[in-house]
């Protein structure tokens, strides 16, 4: 049976086979449908070109056989554009492996583009808290670790982006000084150009703001209103008057730019929603986050569910875009034989990353020296710089099935977040330049 998943080898295998005419061509486009169908792309003037014109059908009727249900008839399976740059345009799209004027186009259903990665952004850092897996602890740390950055004096942003499943606001802020609006009533209104007036209601500064300040932007008001009915529109690209499209992701870089000029933070946390999904598609590869943190549990859920990520940035060849910002964090780490534990999940981590994103090193020839003499990002399995050496998150009894976080944030201590989170804090302080550490109180040091 041919499946959507033999289209690129069968595609890869019947180009190869007619490169005198794919050398002919200035570039040629494969493109994916919203049903999965393929057709072929190419620019005008093969249209024009009887020679040419002729070898494009004979390939695509080869092609065409080999993935039956996911082609067209001849006929209707070639088209003819001006331009490469139109064709790509507003699609998910990256290179066929092993050809250089080759490109794929994924027309998706989704707004979701993991296959695009915005450049790391300029001003206050940005940090994403992701995980593949829901349920690892992911919000409970970012807001102890803006309680910390608070703390310290910094001024934190605070963004819950987990939209379909909203709560963080919760944890950082009691009940009364929930603000009037959320990220989705701005993206809402920002659709009949409705927003900015709305911004300073949807901020709010949160109790537990020590020597710095914590200001949460909450992904609903107090009152979430008519919550899905807003949820399903979030996702809405924006056509501007002179016709331009803003999509999604677009319109919320837009919402984080306005927020961080008028708050001025020295830090910005994003929660993001767990799974391959839209919203993370955005949180991770569009909001320019200079750290992505991967929270991860021991077991093969988590890690064939990084892989398929993983391998989405490596057949898309973005992965050196954003490989350098990603970090493992070991969520939830038990009690019992935590050696143990770390050892088993840091194993899993650089298998997964020296099968995908490290780059791979040729054997040293003779005397130890590098063939080449070529940098490689990739690092040695004990490596404590390392994207897939964990940082550690404990699991903890005293943030375990909390009835309120908020109201554990008001009471803890310095030493209590110090014991469950200090290793995490700390290494984000030391990738901010922001300090040298945050060791647990057992290990000794004081901040
Ligand atoms: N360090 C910890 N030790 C023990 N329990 C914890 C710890 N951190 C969080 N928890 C508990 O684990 C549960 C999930 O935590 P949290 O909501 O922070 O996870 P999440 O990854 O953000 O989940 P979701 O995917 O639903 O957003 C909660 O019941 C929380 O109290
Ligand atoms: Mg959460």
């Amino acid at each position: 049976m041919t499946t959507f998943d033999q289209i690129l080898p069968a595609a890869r295998e019947v180009l190869e086979k007619h490169s005198e005419f794919v050398a002919s061509v200035d570039w040629l486009v494969i493109n994916r449908d919203l049903n999965g169908r393929v057709r072929f792309i190419v620019p005008e003037a093969v249209e024009t070109n009887e020679e040419q014109r002729k070898q494009l059908v004979a390939v695509y009727r080869v092609f065409g056989e080999r993935i039956v249900p996911h082609a067209y008839p001849p006929e209707s399976g070639l088209l003819y554009e001006a331009g490469l740059e139109q064709v790509c345009q507003d699609a998910a799209h990256y290179p066929l492996e092993g050809f250089a004027k080759i490109w794929v186009v994924d027309r998706l259903a989704t707004e979701g583009n993991w296959s695009q990665i915005a450049p790391e952004a300029a001003g206050a850092p940005r940090i994403v808290f992701f995980s593949i897996k829901g349920g690892v602890g992911r919000s409970t740390a970012l807001a102890a670790c803006a309680w910390k950055f608070a703390q310290l004096g910094k001024k934190v942003l605070v963004l819950d982006l987990d939209l379909e499943s909203p709560g963080l606001s919760s944890s950082l802020l009691p009940s009364e000084r929930q603000p009037a609006y959320g990220i989705v009533d701005w993206l809402v209104e920002d659709l009949v150009d409705n927003a900015d007036s709305m911004l300073d209601d949807m901020i709010a500064r949160s109790t537990l703001s020590h020597d710095g300040e914590i200001c949460v932007i909450p992904a609903h008001g107090d009152n979430p209103g008519e919550y899905i009915a807003k949820l399903g529109r979030v996702w809405m690209p924006k056509i501007q008057d002179g016709g331009a499209r803003e999509s999604w992701s677009g319109r919320l870089q837009r919402l984080l730019r306005k927020l961080e000029e008028r708050l001025k933070p020295d830090i910005v946390l994003i929660d993001s929603r767990a799974g391959i999904d839209e919203v993370a598609s955005s949180c991770v590869t569009d909001l320019g986050a200079n750290l992505v943190l991967l929270f991860a549990l021991a077991g093969t859920q988590t890690w064939n569910g990084y892989r398929m990520l993983f391998d989405h940035w490596r057949r898309g060849r973005v992965a050196e875009c954003i490989r350098e910002r990603l970090q493992i964090v070991a969520a939830l780490v038990p009690e019992l034989e935590p050696a143990i534990y770390l050892a088993d999940l840091r194993e899993h981590a650089y298998d997964l990353f020296i099968e995908t994103l490290y780059d791979e090193i040729p054997p040293p020839v003779e005397g130890g020296k590098d063939r080449q003499g070529v940098e490689r990002w990739s690092f040695d399995l004990a490596d404590e710089l390392a994207p897939h050496m964990p940082w550690i998150v404990e699991w903890h009894r005293g943030f375990a099935a909390l009835h309120s976080l908020h109201g554990r944030l008001v009471s803890v201590g310095d030493d209590e977040i110090r014991n469950v989170f200090g290793d995490l804090i700390g290494r984000i302080l030391r990738f901010l330049d922001w300090g040298n550490g945050y060791p647990r109180v057992s290990d000794g040091g004081a901040f």
